[in-house]
Parts: C-alpha cells; structure tokens; sequence
C-alpha cells in the first residue's frame, strides 16, 4: 500500500518521540512491502517561532493532502507561564482538529501484564482492565465562545452541544462496543449541566438501535473515583471534550505512565494519529521520553488502513521490548535505556516478525 503521511513533530519530545514512530512505520514498509512517503511540516510554538502562527497554512494544507497525519505535540514553558499570551501553540492542535473534522478521538487504556508492578495501584485493582474512551474532540467547552470582560475580573468560556455533534460520536462509540465486550458508558454531568442532558437523552435514543449493548450513565465526579477504584468494569466510555481529555490522562495512571498511551482522532475525511501526552518540557532533548505513547499511534494508524498483521507487528515489538526490560525511566528509574534505543529495539523487532510471518 502507498500511503502519504504528513509528520508535525511540533514540540519538546514531539520530534524525539516521533522519530521513533517513524522508525517503526519503516521497518513495517520493508518488512511488508508497503511504500509510505513522509512529509514533514511546522506547528505549535515552533512554528511559531518561524512565522508567529502555530499552525501555518502550509501545515494545514499538507495535512489536508496527505493520507494521514502523524503528530507529535505541542506547547511550550513560555506561553504555559504567560496567561496574558494571545496566540498559543495549542491553537494550533484545536484548529488542526476543528479544520480537518476530527471529531471523534479514541483513546485505548490497557494494562500490560508484564508492567502490573509499576502502576501506582494494587494489582489487584488494575487486573483485566482494557477500555476505550470515545471522546468528542471538536466541540463543546473548548470551542465555544471565549470573552474577557473590559475591566479583566471576569471571564466566559461557553459549553455548546448539538444533537448531530453528539450523535455522530455515539453510533461510532456504539458500534465499537459491539465488536468488544458491548458496555458503554456516558459519562456526563447531567445533574447540573443542560449539555449534559443532551447527551443523555440523544445518546438514550441510539442506545435503542443497539439493543446488543448494554448502556449505563454515570457522572464524571463518580467516574473519576471508579477509573482507580474498579477500572476494569469499563469497556466503551463515550464523553464530550473536556472530561475525556482529564479521564484520559487519569486512566494512563493505572497502567504505569502516561508515556504508553496512543490515539486516533478521525473524522469523516481525514485521521491524525498522535500520544495522548503532551510536550513533557523536562525531557526535550534528554532521551528519556517513553516513545511508546508514538509508535501505538503508529500502529493505530496501521489499524486505520486495515493493516492489521502490519499494525499487530508493531504492538507485539513493543510488547516484547517491555518485556525485556527495554524500558524508559518512567518506567523504570534506573532503566539505561534512553528513547533512540527503545526504538531501535523496537524496529529491529518488528523486522524479525518477517520470521515469525513466514513461519505462520
Ligand atoms: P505532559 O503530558 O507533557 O507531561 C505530564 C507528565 O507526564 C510529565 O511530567 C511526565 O511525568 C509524564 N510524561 C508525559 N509524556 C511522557 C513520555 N513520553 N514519557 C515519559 N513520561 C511522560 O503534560 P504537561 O506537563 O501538563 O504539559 C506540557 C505541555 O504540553 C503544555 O504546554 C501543554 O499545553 C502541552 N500538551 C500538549 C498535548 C498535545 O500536544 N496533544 C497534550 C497535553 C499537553
Ligand atoms: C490532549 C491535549 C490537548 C487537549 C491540548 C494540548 C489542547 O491535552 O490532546 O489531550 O486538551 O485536547
Ligand atoms: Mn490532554
């Protein structure tokens, strides 16, 4: 298969993480035969550096061009540390999403068995836990209207939901639960939040077209709690924008670091692929960043294309790569390993399954 990938390393880790993404998806190339073209473009504040705008049009374009985008991530010290900043490098992520119609993010959490021991909560608590958050990505509170008032005492941030925005994520949301262990949850904040109850009652209805799946609301206080109490009582969570972006980066906790989670954002014409963590500035140009997070993403945009030996091949390399111990300190504070070499082990690996496809 061709495919044409736009690369927006952005920030911080996002170019070291990326490389190693990169790496793999070349070793998936010669080990299958598939010929993938990599085009590389400016976003966040290093594309602010060079032309003040965090997503120029030249990046859009590609992107709107290309088969997939592969994105690394962005933000920056400088602008995290200045609330009077007018223009921001996440503006340029939120307009990529809003441009290219990404509204329907997917973010897996799995436990992997060999890193039981490095979650923060008792094994006990975290065995079998295997869910997905559907999360609204192109609406609601992060793109209503934003006003300050003339005096600067006070601020408005506008939470908005249509019924079409909430259904097009549901049936998507649904439709994954019936190909897994058919529970879906909302959660919400319905007894308080007008949207909220929108969705409730929008995603009550479709629930009827999928009698197959058992569906439960639940609010996101209470959610909040269960995700470290009993977080392998999820298998579908359905959200809208804000509380999918905070239980997701809740959910990494329970299987060890946030470093290993990867995403899907997809739409009706286009999917970018990128980890679910952020520029992590402590790190940039330490290689210490678990690349992992990145090259899930690479298999998950594998799995977009229905390569599926393909994207199996990366996610058994990883798999190995914790299970040799081949880890970063996140994971392991006295690991020797830094971010090149976990991806090199990793592309090696994915090279070898050559053997083990011949072999099946
Ligand atoms: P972050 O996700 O960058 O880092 C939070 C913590 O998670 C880090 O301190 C580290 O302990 C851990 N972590 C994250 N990625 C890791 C990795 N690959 N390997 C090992 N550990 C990792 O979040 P933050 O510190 O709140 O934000 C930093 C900047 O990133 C901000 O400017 C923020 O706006 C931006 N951000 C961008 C995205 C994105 O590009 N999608 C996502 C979240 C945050
Ligand atoms: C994420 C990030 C983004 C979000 C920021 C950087 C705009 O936290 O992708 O999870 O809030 O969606
Ligand atoms: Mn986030």
């Amino acid at each position: 298969m061709k495919l044409k990938i736009a690369l927006l390393p952005g920030d911080g880790i996002g170019p070291e993480v990326t490389a190693q993404a990169v790496k793999c998806l070349q070793a998936v190339e010669e080990t299958f035969g598939h010929e993938f073209e990599y085009v590389e473009a400016v976003v966040g504040a290093a594309a602010m550096d060079k032309s003040g705008d965090p997503l120029p049009e030249k990046t859009l374009e590609l992107c709107k061009n290309s088969d997939a985008v592969l994105f690394g991530a962005i933000g920056d010290p400088k602008y995290d540390n200045d609330p009077d900043a007018k223009v921001r490098p996440e503006q340029g992520l939120l307009r990529l999403r809003k441009e290219l119609g990404l509204f329907c993010n997917i973010r897996p959490i799995k436990v992997f068995p060999t890193l039981m021991e490095k979650s923060p909560l008792k094994k006990k608590v975290i065995a079998g836990t295997d869910f997905v958050i559907y999360r609204e990505l192109t609406s609601g509170i992060y793109f209503g209207d934003k006003s300050v008032s003339a005096d600067g005492t006070s601020a408005t941030d506008v939470c908005t939901y249509t019924e079409s925005e909430i259904s097009r994520i549901a049936h998507l949301a649904f439709k994954a639960a019936k190909r897994r262990r058919k529970k879906l949850t909302l959660i919400d904040k319905a007894n308080v939040l007008e949207s909220s109850r929108l969705w409730r009652r929008t995603v009550g209805k479709i629930g009827e077209s999928y009698p197959e799946v058992a569906l439960d609301f639940m609010f996101i206080d209470n959610a909040a709690m269960q995700l470290v109490l009993k977080p392998s009582q999820f298998d579908v969570i359905l959200t809208e924008n804000m509380f999918g972006d905070i239980l997701s980066d809740e959910g990494s906790a329970v299987g060890g670091s946030l470093g290993l989670l990867p995403s899907a954002s997809t739409g009706d014409n286009h999917a970018l692929f990128e980890p679910v963590h952020g520029s992590y500035p402590q790190a940039t140009g330490k290689d210490i960043a678990n690349p992992v997070a990145s090259i899930l993403s690479a298999a998950m945009l594998l799995d977009h294309f229905k390569l599926d030996e393909e994207s199996r091949a990366i996610v058994i390399a990883v798999l190995k790569s914790i299970k040799k111990g081949i880890v970063s300190p996140d994971l392991n504070t006295s690991s020797k390993y830094g971010t090149n070499h976990i991806g090199d082990f990793i592309s090696a690996n994915i090279r070898d399954s050559e053997d083990y496809l011949i072999l099946n």
